[in-house]
């Protein structure tokens, strides 16, 4: 069996009792080193992946010596946000031959960080979906509520200014999130596109009342 866990935001304190146990009682765990770090796993059963993370996993799901092993793939945040299960699916695994477990995904700690009801907003990442850019530039010109993960936030902001948003737009940019180094701050998108940020960032557009 292939387990796809989501590991949380990051913190240890976000991981859930699930995803500690079935990495305990796993033969084989495979994931970033960030991912890696959070439990505790003997060295011969850890594979840390690269960037070349899609031929890694199709040779890992190929490989028939894990047939009747218990392979831990860790995924961050919620597998099924923008995570490890669409990767999985679209290089071959089968539905039937995983499980995948819930994680605390990066949208609900940006959230409750904020104090907003998610229900409340539109959810959409940016994170290779060239497409998803024009239906943000629409949801915010609509003047709609969107939590979004940014592709590299400074370009998308620039993008955003370029197609006739109001580049003293505010957006709530929430970066680290449950790590020692986390930052939340509301700028302008004119201020962002001037600065550079890190790679686990959030983003909230909430809608100005009029
Ligand atoms: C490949 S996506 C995975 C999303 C993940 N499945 C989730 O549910 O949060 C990676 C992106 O998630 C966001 N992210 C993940 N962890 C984060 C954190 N601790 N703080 C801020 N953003 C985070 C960032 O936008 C990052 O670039």
């Amino acid at each position: 069996m292939i387990y796809i866990v989501g590991i949380g935001p990051g913190d240890k304190e976000y991981l859930t009792l699930k995803a500690i146990k079935i990495v305990e009682n796993a033969d084989l765990v495979v994931g970033s080193e960030r991912a890696l770090k959070l439990f505790n796993i003997d060295e011969d059963k850890k594979i840390t992946l690269t960037k070349n993370l899609i031929e890694e996993l199709k040779n890992l799901i190929n490989n028939n010596n894990i047939k009747n092993k218990n392979v831990v793939i860790l995924s961050t945040g919620d597998p099924c946000f923008s995570g490890l299960l669409k990767t999985l699916l679209k290089i071959g695994a089968k539905k039937e031959d995983i499980e995948v477990v819930s994680g605390i995904s990066s949208i609900q700690i940006a959230a409750a960080r904020l104090k907003i009801s998610w229900e409340d907003y539109n959810i959409i990442t940016l994170h290779g979906k060239e497409k998803n850019k024009k239906k943000l530039l629409n949801l915010i010109k609509n003047n709609e509520n969107v939590i979004f993960l940014p592709n590299n936030l400074k370009e998308d902001a620039k993008f955003l200014i370029d197609n006739g948003i109001n580049p003293d737009t505010k957006i709530w940019v929430l970066e680290n999130l449950t790590y020692p180094n986390e930052k939340i701050n509301l700028k302008s998108l004119k201020e962002i596109a001037n600065e550079d940020f890190s790679y686990l960032t959030v983003c909230v557009y909430e809608r100005t009342l009029k």
